[in-house]
Protein backbone atom coordinates (compact mmCIF):
# COMPACT_ATOMS: atom_id res chain seq x y z
CA UNK A 1 0.00 0.00 0.00
CA UNK A 2 1.30 3.61 -0.77
CA UNK A 3 2.03 5.08 2.51
CA UNK A 4 0.02 8.08 2.71
CA UNK A 5 1.72 11.59 3.08
CA UNK A 6 0.45 13.57 6.86
CA UNK A 7 2.42 16.77 5.10
CA UNK A 8 0.31 17.07 1.93
CA UNK A 9 -3.04 17.87 1.28
CA UNK A 10 -2.17 16.95 -2.39
CA UNK A 11 -3.59 14.17 -4.14
CA UNK A 12 -2.56 11.23 -6.39
CA UNK A 13 -2.08 11.37 -10.30
CA UNK A 14 -4.25 8.42 -10.07
CA UNK A 15 -7.18 9.89 -7.95
CA UNK A 16 -7.91 12.53 -10.55
CA UNK A 17 -10.87 12.05 -13.51
CA UNK A 18 -9.44 11.14 -16.48
CA UNK A 19 -11.08 10.90 -19.86
CA UNK A 20 -11.78 6.79 -20.70
CA UNK A 21 -13.63 6.29 -17.37
CA UNK A 22 -15.15 9.46 -17.84
CA UNK A 23 -15.98 9.78 -21.35
CA UNK A 24 -19.81 11.84 -21.25
CA UNK A 25 -21.83 9.40 -23.65
CA UNK A 26 -22.08 11.89 -26.85
CA UNK A 27 -25.01 10.25 -28.87
CA UNK A 28 -25.02 10.44 -32.70
CA UNK A 29 -23.24 12.76 -34.47
CA UNK A 30 -24.69 15.72 -35.36
CA UNK A 31 -24.02 19.23 -36.52
CA UNK A 32 -26.07 22.42 -35.89
CA UNK A 33 -25.53 26.52 -36.79
CA UNK A 34 -22.90 26.33 -34.61
CA UNK A 35 -21.03 22.96 -34.98
CA UNK A 36 -20.14 22.11 -38.62
CA UNK A 37 -19.20 18.65 -39.55
CA UNK A 38 -17.64 17.97 -42.84
CA UNK A 39 -18.48 14.19 -42.89
CA UNK A 40 -21.66 12.64 -43.90
CA UNK A 41 -23.03 12.38 -40.27
CA UNK A 42 -26.33 10.45 -41.18
CA UNK A 43 -23.54 7.74 -42.81
CA UNK A 44 -21.15 8.00 -40.27
CA UNK A 45 -24.17 7.51 -37.50
CA UNK A 46 -25.60 4.67 -39.62
CA UNK A 47 -22.18 2.74 -40.65
CA UNK A 48 -19.47 4.16 -38.70
CA UNK A 49 -17.90 5.28 -41.51
CA UNK A 50 -16.40 8.23 -42.96
CA UNK A 51 -17.63 10.03 -46.55
CA UNK A 52 -17.24 13.39 -47.34
CA UNK A 53 -19.91 15.28 -46.37
CA UNK A 54 -21.68 17.28 -49.97
CA UNK A 55 -21.64 21.07 -49.99
CA UNK A 56 -20.93 24.09 -52.15
CA UNK A 57 -18.09 26.73 -52.36
CA UNK A 58 -18.52 29.76 -50.22
CA UNK A 59 -15.97 32.57 -51.40
CA UNK A 60 -17.14 34.77 -48.30
CA UNK A 61 -15.47 36.36 -45.55
CA UNK A 62 -17.01 34.05 -42.61
CA UNK A 63 -15.24 31.30 -44.78
CA UNK A 64 -12.01 29.62 -45.16
CA UNK A 65 -11.31 31.23 -49.07
CA UNK A 66 -10.22 27.51 -50.56
CA UNK A 67 -7.65 26.83 -53.83
CA UNK A 68 -10.80 25.06 -55.00
CA UNK A 69 -13.13 27.81 -55.18
CA UNK A 70 -14.06 28.77 -58.75
CA UNK A 71 -13.70 31.90 -57.63
CA UNK A 72 -10.42 31.83 -57.04
CA UNK A 73 -7.81 33.01 -60.05
CA UNK A 74 -4.00 32.72 -60.13
CA UNK A 75 -1.89 35.16 -62.88
CA UNK A 76 0.12 32.79 -65.24
CA UNK A 77 3.20 34.62 -67.18
CA UNK A 78 3.93 32.87 -70.09
CA UNK A 79 6.48 33.06 -72.36
CA UNK A 80 3.91 33.67 -76.21
CA UNK A 81 0.95 34.83 -74.31
CA UNK A 82 2.11 37.62 -71.66
CA UNK A 83 0.11 37.46 -68.46
CA UNK A 84 -3.15 35.37 -68.19
CA UNK A 85 -5.62 35.05 -65.54
CA UNK A 86 -6.73 31.20 -64.64
CA UNK A 87 -8.21 29.54 -62.20
CA UNK A 88 -6.56 28.94 -59.59
CA UNK A 89 -7.45 25.23 -58.96
CA UNK A 90 -6.42 24.63 -62.90
CA UNK A 91 -3.06 26.02 -62.17
CA UNK A 92 -2.34 24.55 -58.93
CA UNK A 93 -3.36 20.78 -60.58
CA UNK A 94 -1.29 21.17 -63.16
CA UNK A 95 1.76 21.74 -61.20
CA UNK A 96 0.98 19.23 -58.66
CA UNK A 97 -0.15 16.78 -61.44
CA UNK A 98 3.61 16.82 -62.44
CA UNK A 99 5.04 16.42 -59.34
CA UNK A 100 2.86 13.32 -58.27
CA UNK A 101 3.78 11.93 -61.60
CA UNK A 102 7.53 11.30 -60.32
CA UNK A 103 8.84 8.70 -58.44
CA UNK A 104 11.33 10.84 -56.56
CA UNK A 105 11.58 14.81 -56.67
CA UNK A 106 14.48 17.28 -55.37
CA UNK A 107 14.00 20.12 -53.09
CA UNK A 108 14.94 22.71 -56.23
CA UNK A 109 11.67 20.79 -58.43
CA UNK A 110 9.77 21.07 -54.82
CA UNK A 111 11.02 25.04 -54.82
CA UNK A 112 9.77 25.57 -58.08
CA UNK A 113 6.51 24.01 -58.35
CA UNK A 114 5.44 26.19 -54.71
CA UNK A 115 7.08 29.44 -56.28
CA UNK A 116 4.93 28.70 -59.75
CA UNK A 117 1.70 28.61 -57.34
CA UNK A 118 2.95 31.33 -55.34
CA UNK A 119 5.04 33.63 -58.51
CA UNK A 120 4.67 37.07 -56.62
CA UNK A 121 7.17 35.28 -53.87
CA UNK A 122 9.96 34.40 -56.30
CA UNK A 123 12.79 36.72 -54.73
CA UNK A 124 11.12 36.29 -51.24
CA UNK A 125 10.91 32.78 -50.14
CA UNK A 126 13.88 30.78 -49.65
CA UNK A 127 14.26 27.03 -49.16
CA UNK A 128 17.60 27.05 -47.63
CA UNK A 129 16.30 25.32 -44.57
CA UNK A 130 14.27 22.72 -46.61
CA UNK A 131 17.46 22.22 -48.68
CA UNK A 132 19.88 21.47 -45.90
CA UNK A 133 17.53 19.41 -44.03
CA UNK A 134 17.20 16.69 -46.67
CA UNK A 135 20.94 17.15 -47.65
CA UNK A 136 22.34 16.43 -44.18
CA UNK A 137 19.93 13.20 -43.37
CA UNK A 138 21.49 10.01 -44.08
CA UNK A 139 20.81 8.24 -47.15
CA UNK A 140 19.30 5.14 -45.18
CA UNK A 141 16.79 7.69 -43.53
CA UNK A 142 16.43 9.93 -46.67
CA UNK A 143 12.95 9.21 -47.69
CA UNK A 144 11.67 12.43 -48.52
CA UNK A 145 12.56 12.98 -52.89
CA UNK A 146 9.89 9.75 -53.09
CA UNK A 147 7.84 11.28 -49.91
CA UNK A 148 6.91 14.99 -51.94
CA UNK A 149 5.15 12.98 -54.81
CA UNK A 150 2.95 11.71 -52.37
CA UNK A 151 2.25 14.40 -50.50
CA UNK A 152 1.36 16.26 -53.65
CA UNK A 153 -0.94 13.86 -54.58
CA UNK A 154 -2.69 14.28 -51.36
CA UNK A 155 -2.81 17.97 -51.81
CA UNK A 156 -4.90 17.26 -55.40
CA UNK A 157 -7.47 15.42 -53.21
CA UNK A 158 -8.56 18.49 -52.08
CA UNK A 159 -11.66 18.59 -54.16
CA UNK A 160 -12.97 15.02 -53.05
CA UNK A 161 -12.18 15.29 -49.73
CA UNK A 162 -13.34 18.54 -48.58
CA UNK A 163 -16.48 20.03 -50.51
CA UNK A 164 -17.95 21.73 -47.44
CA UNK A 165 -17.25 25.30 -47.24
CA UNK A 166 -15.48 25.30 -43.66
CA UNK A 167 -16.49 28.51 -41.49
CA UNK A 168 -13.65 30.58 -39.59
CA UNK A 169 -13.80 30.15 -36.02
CA UNK A 170 -14.25 34.31 -35.36
CA UNK A 171 -14.12 36.31 -32.44
CA UNK A 172 -16.94 36.11 -30.35
CA UNK A 173 -18.54 33.30 -31.74
CA UNK A 174 -18.29 29.80 -29.32
CA UNK A 175 -18.25 27.39 -32.30
CA UNK A 176 -17.13 24.19 -33.59
CA UNK A 177 -15.68 22.55 -37.04
CA UNK A 178 -15.73 18.23 -37.12
CA UNK A 179 -13.47 16.90 -39.23
CA UNK A 180 -11.68 13.68 -40.33
CA UNK A 181 -8.24 12.99 -39.95
CA UNK A 182 -7.82 12.39 -43.68
CA UNK A 183 -8.76 15.91 -44.51
CA UNK A 184 -6.78 17.23 -41.60
CA UNK A 185 -3.83 15.61 -43.74
CA UNK A 186 -5.14 16.69 -47.00
CA UNK A 187 -5.62 20.67 -45.73
CA UNK A 188 -2.22 20.44 -44.51
CA UNK A 189 -0.82 19.19 -47.63
CA UNK A 190 -2.12 22.09 -48.97
CA UNK A 191 -0.79 24.32 -46.57
CA UNK A 192 3.05 22.59 -47.50
CA UNK A 193 2.95 23.42 -51.04
CA UNK A 194 1.25 26.74 -50.34
CA UNK A 195 -1.85 26.92 -52.00
CA UNK A 196 -4.15 28.75 -49.84
CA UNK A 197 -5.27 31.94 -51.67
CA UNK A 198 -5.30 35.33 -49.36
CA UNK A 199 -2.57 33.73 -46.86
CA UNK A 200 0.49 35.10 -47.59
CA UNK A 201 0.07 38.73 -47.02
CA UNK A 202 1.02 39.69 -43.81
CA UNK A 203 -0.05 43.89 -43.40
CA UNK A 204 -2.18 44.88 -41.41
CA UNK A 205 -4.81 45.98 -43.59
CA UNK A 206 -4.34 42.22 -45.72
CA UNK A 207 -7.69 40.35 -44.91
CA UNK A 208 -6.60 37.42 -43.18
CA UNK A 209 -4.52 39.90 -40.89
CA UNK A 210 -6.12 38.63 -37.55
CA UNK A 211 -5.64 34.70 -38.38
CA UNK A 212 -2.31 32.64 -38.03
CA UNK A 213 -0.42 31.91 -40.93
CA UNK A 214 -1.24 28.80 -42.61
CA UNK A 215 0.68 28.31 -45.89
CA UNK A 216 4.52 26.60 -45.20
CA UNK A 217 6.82 29.00 -46.90
CA UNK A 218 8.06 29.86 -43.66
CA UNK A 219 8.96 26.90 -42.60
CA UNK A 220 11.37 26.20 -45.49
CA UNK A 221 13.37 29.05 -45.45
CA UNK A 222 15.91 30.49 -43.02
CA UNK A 223 17.93 27.59 -41.91
CA UNK A 224 18.72 26.66 -38.39
CA UNK A 225 19.11 23.72 -36.02
CA UNK A 226 15.79 23.46 -34.61
CA UNK A 227 14.38 24.06 -38.20
CA UNK A 228 16.09 20.88 -38.80
CA UNK A 229 14.52 18.88 -36.26
CA UNK A 230 10.89 20.46 -36.33
CA UNK A 231 10.83 19.10 -40.76
CA UNK A 232 11.72 16.04 -39.66
CA UNK A 233 8.53 15.77 -36.94
CA UNK A 234 6.48 16.96 -39.74
CA UNK A 235 7.92 14.91 -42.45
CA UNK A 236 7.10 12.14 -40.25
CA UNK A 237 3.86 12.80 -40.18
CA UNK A 238 3.47 13.24 -43.95
CA UNK A 239 5.10 9.63 -44.44
CA UNK A 240 2.07 8.47 -42.03
CA UNK A 241 -0.59 9.73 -43.67
CA UNK A 242 0.30 9.13 -46.93
CA UNK A 243 0.64 5.75 -46.74
CA UNK A 244 -2.40 3.50 -47.02
CA UNK A 245 -1.34 1.13 -44.56
CA UNK A 246 -0.71 3.44 -41.67
CA UNK A 247 -3.53 6.33 -42.38
CA UNK A 248 -5.63 7.45 -39.79
CA UNK A 249 -9.25 7.01 -39.86
CA UNK A 250 -10.32 9.04 -36.80
CA UNK A 251 -12.00 12.80 -36.58
CA UNK A 252 -11.07 15.85 -34.64
CA UNK A 253 -13.36 18.62 -33.39
CA UNK A 254 -11.71 21.71 -32.83
CA UNK A 255 -13.91 24.26 -30.70
CA UNK A 256 -14.05 28.28 -29.68
CA UNK A 257 -15.38 29.04 -26.32
CA UNK A 258 -16.20 32.41 -25.31
CA UNK A 259 -16.69 32.93 -21.77
CA UNK A 260 -19.84 35.69 -22.38
CA UNK A 261 -19.31 38.76 -20.15
CA UNK A 262 -21.94 37.67 -17.42
CA UNK A 263 -20.71 34.95 -16.96
CA UNK A 264 -17.16 36.19 -16.07
CA UNK A 265 -16.78 35.54 -12.43
CA UNK A 266 -17.09 38.09 -10.03
CA UNK A 267 -13.77 37.24 -8.11
CA UNK A 268 -13.88 39.26 -5.39
CA UNK A 269 -17.02 37.67 -3.71
CA UNK A 270 -16.16 34.05 -5.05
CA UNK A 271 -17.53 31.56 -2.09
CA UNK A 272 -16.00 27.89 -3.59
CA UNK A 273 -12.55 26.73 -1.90
CA UNK A 274 -9.47 24.81 -3.18
CA UNK A 275 -9.97 21.60 -5.13
CA UNK A 276 -7.68 18.24 -5.57
CA UNK A 277 -4.26 18.75 -6.61
CA UNK A 278 -1.37 16.80 -7.62
CA UNK A 279 2.27 18.72 -7.73
CA UNK A 280 5.09 17.12 -9.52
CA UNK A 281 8.31 18.03 -11.20
CA UNK A 282 8.64 14.72 -12.94
CA UNK A 283 7.28 13.92 -16.09
CA UNK A 284 5.07 16.17 -18.92
CA UNK A 285 1.69 17.04 -19.04
CA UNK A 286 1.20 15.15 -22.65
CA UNK A 287 2.48 12.20 -21.42
CA UNK A 288 1.70 11.96 -17.66
CA UNK A 289 -1.30 13.79 -18.31
CA UNK A 290 -2.78 11.50 -20.25
CA UNK A 291 -6.57 10.93 -20.20
CA UNK A 292 -6.59 14.70 -18.78
CA UNK A 293 -7.95 18.09 -20.43
CA UNK A 294 -4.07 19.25 -21.49
CA UNK A 295 -2.80 22.51 -21.04
CA UNK A 296 -1.41 24.27 -24.47
CA UNK A 297 1.15 27.18 -23.16
CA UNK A 298 -0.56 28.87 -26.33
CA UNK A 299 0.08 31.87 -27.85
CA UNK A 300 -3.13 34.58 -29.11
CA UNK A 301 -1.95 33.38 -32.45
CA UNK A 302 -2.69 29.47 -32.22
CA UNK A 303 0.73 27.51 -32.40
CA UNK A 304 2.33 30.65 -32.19
CA UNK A 305 5.86 30.20 -33.89
CA UNK A 306 5.22 26.49 -35.47
CA UNK A 307 5.63 27.49 -38.97
CA UNK A 308 8.46 29.68 -37.61
CA UNK A 309 11.96 29.31 -35.19
CA UNK A 310 9.65 28.52 -32.56
CA UNK A 311 9.95 25.55 -30.23
CA UNK A 312 9.07 25.99 -26.95
CA UNK A 313 5.90 24.13 -25.00
CA UNK A 314 2.84 24.88 -27.68
CA UNK A 315 5.09 23.74 -30.79
CA UNK A 316 6.60 20.78 -29.63
CA UNK A 317 2.49 19.64 -29.05
CA UNK A 318 1.72 21.02 -32.54
CA UNK A 319 5.16 19.23 -33.84
CA UNK A 320 3.93 16.02 -32.54
CA UNK A 321 0.74 16.04 -33.05
CA UNK A 322 0.49 18.12 -36.35
CA UNK A 323 -3.16 17.88 -36.94
CA UNK A 324 -2.99 20.78 -34.21
CA UNK A 325 -1.56 22.87 -37.03
CA UNK A 326 -4.58 22.95 -39.25
CA UNK A 327 -6.26 25.36 -36.29
CA UNK A 328 -4.45 27.66 -37.43
CA UNK A 329 -6.65 27.92 -41.09
CA UNK A 330 -9.74 28.83 -39.32
CA UNK A 331 -8.59 29.97 -35.91
CA UNK A 332 -8.81 33.80 -35.77
CA UNK A 333 -6.43 35.00 -33.09
CA UNK A 334 -7.83 34.54 -29.70
CA UNK A 335 -9.28 37.54 -27.43
CA UNK A 336 -9.13 37.51 -23.57
CA UNK A 337 -12.30 35.72 -23.37
CA UNK A 338 -11.74 33.01 -25.61
CA UNK A 339 -9.85 29.68 -25.85
CA UNK A 340 -9.95 26.68 -27.98
CA UNK A 341 -10.27 23.23 -27.47
CA UNK A 342 -9.31 20.52 -29.25
CA UNK A 343 -10.84 16.81 -29.06
CA UNK A 344 -9.21 13.72 -30.85
CA UNK A 345 -5.75 14.60 -32.48
CA UNK A 346 -3.16 12.16 -33.12
CA UNK A 347 0.01 11.55 -31.65
CA UNK A 348 2.67 10.74 -34.49
CA UNK A 349 6.23 11.25 -33.14
CA UNK A 350 8.33 11.29 -29.86
CA UNK A 351 10.67 13.90 -28.86
CA UNK A 352 13.16 14.60 -26.64
CA UNK A 353 14.59 17.94 -24.77
CA UNK A 354 12.89 21.85 -24.95
CA UNK A 355 13.63 24.25 -27.32
CA UNK A 356 17.69 24.56 -28.63
CA UNK A 357 17.66 20.49 -27.44
CA UNK A 358 14.25 19.63 -29.26
CA UNK A 359 15.32 16.36 -31.11
CA UNK A 360 12.75 14.30 -32.81
CA UNK A 361 12.35 11.35 -31.24
CA UNK A 362 11.01 9.08 -33.81
CA UNK A 363 7.96 7.33 -34.48
CA UNK A 364 5.11 6.81 -31.84
CA UNK A 365 2.41 4.47 -31.70
CA UNK A 366 -1.10 5.76 -30.75
CA UNK A 367 -2.66 3.49 -28.28
CA UNK A 368 -5.80 5.80 -27.61
CA UNK A 369 -8.84 4.12 -27.59
CA UNK A 370 -11.79 6.59 -29.65
CA UNK A 371 -14.83 7.92 -28.64
CA UNK A 372 -17.96 7.45 -29.89
CA UNK A 373 -17.12 9.98 -32.70
CA UNK A 374 -13.95 8.18 -33.47
CA UNK A 375 -11.98 10.58 -31.66
CA UNK A 376 -8.78 9.94 -29.97
CA UNK A 377 -9.48 10.34 -26.36
CA UNK A 378 -6.83 13.21 -26.06
CA UNK A 379 -8.11 16.75 -25.21
CA UNK A 380 -5.95 19.82 -25.63
CA UNK A 381 -6.72 23.10 -23.94
CA UNK A 382 -4.92 26.62 -25.91
CA UNK A 383 -5.08 29.31 -23.20
CA UNK A 384 -2.72 32.00 -23.95
CA UNK A 385 -1.15 33.81 -21.52
CA UNK A 386 -0.10 37.62 -21.66
CA UNK A 387 3.41 38.52 -22.02
CA UNK A 388 4.77 40.32 -19.62
CA UNK A 389 7.99 42.18 -21.22
CA UNK A 390 8.38 44.04 -18.41
CA UNK A 391 8.23 41.15 -15.19
CA UNK A 392 6.69 44.25 -12.94
CA UNK A 393 3.64 44.55 -14.93
CA UNK A 394 1.84 41.48 -13.62
CA UNK A 395 0.98 42.54 -10.63
CA UNK A 396 -1.68 44.73 -11.40
CA UNK A 397 -5.52 43.46 -10.84
CA UNK A 398 -6.07 44.16 -13.75
CA UNK A 399 -3.54 41.60 -15.45
CA UNK A 400 -4.52 39.26 -12.70
CA UNK A 401 -8.07 39.72 -13.72
CA UNK A 402 -7.33 39.16 -17.41
CA UNK A 403 -5.38 35.79 -16.64
CA UNK A 404 -7.86 34.74 -14.14
CA UNK A 405 -10.51 34.75 -16.32
CA UNK A 406 -8.95 33.64 -19.22
CA UNK A 407 -8.14 30.18 -17.22
CA UNK A 408 -11.61 29.83 -16.20
CA UNK A 409 -12.85 30.24 -19.89
CA UNK A 410 -10.35 27.22 -21.09
CA UNK A 411 -11.64 25.10 -17.21
CA UNK A 412 -15.09 25.99 -16.98
CA UNK A 413 -16.73 22.64 -17.54
CA UNK A 414 -19.47 22.31 -20.27
CA UNK A 415 -21.14 19.06 -18.94
CA UNK A 416 -20.60 16.10 -16.58
CA UNK A 417 -18.31 14.23 -14.58
CA UNK A 418 -15.40 16.09 -17.93
CA UNK A 419 -11.86 14.88 -17.05
CA UNK A 420 -9.66 16.70 -14.64
CA UNK A 421 -6.77 19.54 -15.71
CA UNK A 422 -3.23 18.50 -16.48
CA UNK A 423 -0.97 21.82 -16.76
CA UNK A 424 2.22 23.44 -15.01
CA UNK A 425 4.22 26.55 -15.52
CA UNK A 426 1.87 27.90 -18.12
CA UNK A 427 2.97 31.70 -19.26
CA UNK A 428 6.01 31.42 -17.30
CA UNK A 429 8.62 30.73 -19.65
CA UNK A 430 8.48 32.86 -23.28
CA UNK A 431 6.09 35.01 -21.83
CA UNK A 432 7.75 36.14 -18.92
CA UNK A 433 5.23 34.97 -15.94
CA UNK A 434 6.14 34.79 -12.30
CA UNK A 435 5.40 30.94 -11.44
CA UNK A 436 4.53 31.51 -7.79
CA UNK A 437 1.44 33.80 -9.37
CA UNK A 438 0.27 31.77 -12.39
CA UNK A 439 0.45 28.81 -9.86
CA UNK A 440 -2.30 30.51 -7.40
CA UNK A 441 -3.93 32.15 -10.45
CA UNK A 442 -4.51 28.82 -11.86
CA UNK A 443 -5.41 27.34 -8.18
CA UNK A 444 -8.32 29.97 -7.95
CA UNK A 445 -9.47 29.18 -11.84
CA UNK A 446 -9.47 25.50 -11.04
CA UNK A 447 -11.55 25.54 -8.05
CA UNK A 448 -14.31 28.60 -9.57
CA UNK A 449 -14.54 25.47 -12.03
CA UNK A 450 -14.37 23.26 -9.54
CA UNK A 451 -12.33 20.87 -11.34
CA UNK A 452 -8.69 19.08 -10.38
CA UNK A 453 -5.32 19.75 -11.25
CA UNK A 454 -2.37 18.06 -12.00
CA UNK A 455 0.56 20.73 -11.90
CA UNK A 456 3.90 19.61 -13.91
CA UNK A 457 6.56 21.66 -12.54
CA UNK A 458 8.81 20.39 -15.23
CA UNK A 459 11.97 19.94 -12.95
CA UNK A 460 11.13 23.21 -10.74
CA UNK A 461 11.65 21.05 -7.22
CA UNK A 462 11.44 24.53 -5.31
CA UNK A 463 8.53 25.33 -7.40
CA UNK A 464 6.89 22.05 -6.74
CA UNK A 465 7.15 21.93 -3.00
CA UNK A 466 6.32 25.63 -2.40
CA UNK A 467 3.01 24.53 -4.58
CA UNK A 468 2.04 21.59 -1.83
CA UNK A 469 2.92 23.67 1.28
CA UNK A 470 0.81 26.63 -0.04
CA UNK A 471 -2.09 23.88 -1.17
CA UNK A 472 -2.01 22.94 2.44
CA UNK A 473 -2.31 25.52 3.84
CA UNK A 474 -5.17 26.89 1.58
CA UNK A 475 -7.15 23.96 2.51
CA UNK A 476 -6.73 23.25 6.09
CA UNK A 477 -7.47 27.21 6.57
CA UNK A 478 -10.81 26.62 4.45
CA UNK A 479 -9.43 29.87 2.65
CA UNK A 480 -12.10 31.25 -0.60
CA UNK A 481 -10.94 32.20 -3.82
CA UNK A 482 -12.68 35.52 -2.78
CA UNK A 483 -10.09 35.72 0.38
CA UNK A 484 -7.46 34.54 -2.46
CA UNK A 485 -8.45 37.22 -4.16
CA UNK A 486 -7.81 40.32 -1.73
CA UNK A 487 -4.66 38.98 -0.80
CA UNK A 488 -3.58 39.18 -4.53
CA UNK A 489 -4.60 43.26 -4.42
CA UNK A 490 -2.37 43.22 -1.33
CA UNK A 491 0.71 41.28 -2.98
CA UNK A 492 0.18 43.56 -6.26
CA UNK A 493 0.75 46.72 -4.21
CA UNK A 494 3.49 45.31 -1.84
CA UNK A 495 5.24 44.43 -4.94
CA UNK A 496 4.47 47.94 -6.58
CA UNK A 497 6.41 49.71 -3.92
CA UNK A 498 9.20 47.10 -3.74
CA UNK A 499 12.77 47.62 -5.02
CA UNK A 500 13.12 43.65 -4.92
CA UNK A 501 11.34 40.60 -5.98
CA UNK A 502 8.83 39.50 -3.49
CA UNK A 503 7.71 36.07 -2.80
CA UNK A 504 3.73 35.65 -3.18
CA UNK A 505 3.94 32.42 -1.52
CA UNK A 506 5.94 33.48 1.59
CA UNK A 507 3.30 36.96 1.63
CA UNK A 508 0.38 34.15 1.91
CA UNK A 509 1.67 32.46 4.67
CA UNK A 510 2.31 35.62 6.34
CA UNK A 511 -1.53 35.82 5.84
CA UNK A 512 -3.29 32.82 6.65
CA UNK A 513 -3.40 30.64 9.44
CA UNK A 514 -4.61 27.16 9.11
CA UNK A 515 -7.93 26.96 11.23
CA UNK A 516 -7.97 23.08 11.03
CA UNK A 517 -4.98 21.47 12.33
CA UNK A 518 -5.54 17.88 10.61
CA UNK A 519 -6.52 17.04 6.94
N1 LIG B 1 5.01 19.79 -19.74
C1 LIG B 1 5.04 20.55 -18.61
N2 LIG B 1 5.70 21.70 -18.50
C2 LIG B 1 6.38 22.14 -19.57
C3 LIG B 1 6.39 21.41 -20.79
C4 LIG B 1 5.68 20.20 -20.84
N3 LIG B 1 5.66 19.45 -21.94
N4 LIG B 1 7.15 22.08 -21.66
C5 LIG B 1 7.58 23.19 -21.02
N5 LIG B 1 7.13 23.24 -19.76
P1 LIG B 1 6.53 28.07 -22.57
P2 LIG B 1 4.76 30.42 -22.19
C6 LIG B 1 7.39 24.29 -18.75
O1 LIG B 1 7.68 29.00 -22.56
O2 LIG B 1 5.66 31.14 -21.28
C7 LIG B 1 5.19 29.70 -27.53
O3 LIG B 1 5.88 30.29 -28.59
C8 LIG B 1 8.78 24.86 -18.83
O4 LIG B 1 9.23 25.11 -17.52
O5 LIG B 1 6.33 27.22 -23.75
O6 LIG B 1 3.28 30.41 -21.90
C9 LIG B 1 3.69 29.93 -27.65
O7 LIG B 1 3.26 29.88 -28.99
C10 LIG B 1 8.58 26.16 -19.59
O8 LIG B 1 9.56 27.12 -19.29
O9 LIG B 1 5.12 28.86 -22.32
C11 LIG B 1 3.56 31.29 -27.06
O10 LIG B 1 3.84 32.29 -28.02
C12 LIG B 1 7.22 26.60 -19.09
O11 LIG B 1 6.49 25.37 -19.02
C13 LIG B 1 4.60 31.32 -25.97
O12 LIG B 1 5.56 30.34 -26.34
C14 LIG B 1 6.52 27.57 -20.01
O13 LIG B 1 6.56 27.09 -21.33
C15 LIG B 1 4.02 30.91 -24.63
O14 LIG B 1 5.00 31.00 -23.64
Amino acid sequence: PVKEDRTSSCCRLEDLKRLPQFANKLGPLSFSPTHTVLIDVHFFNCEKKLKTQDGRDMWYSTFVKMPTSPASFMTKTGFMKGTTKVRRWDGITKQLSRLAGEKSVSVSKLKETIISINPKYKDEWSFDALSEFVERVPKTDNYFGELFPKIAALALKLPDYVTKAIPLLQSGHPASITLSQVQISCLLANAFFCTFPHRNATASNAEYHNYPSINFSSLFGKRSERKKEKLRAIMHYFKVVTDESTKPEGLVTFERRCLRHADLPHWKSCEETMTKLHVTSQGTIETEGTGLLQVDFASSWIGGGILGDGLVQEEILFLINPELIVSRLFTEKLSDNECLIITGCQQYSRYSGFSDSFEWGGPYEEHLRRDEWKRLQRQILAIDALHFRNWRDQFTMSKVTRELNKAYCGFKGHGYNEPDIATGKWGCGAFNGDPQLKAVIQLMAAAKAKRGLAYFTFKDEELKQGLEQIHRLLVTSDTTVGKLFHILEDFCAVQSTSASREDLFKFISSIVRPSRSQL
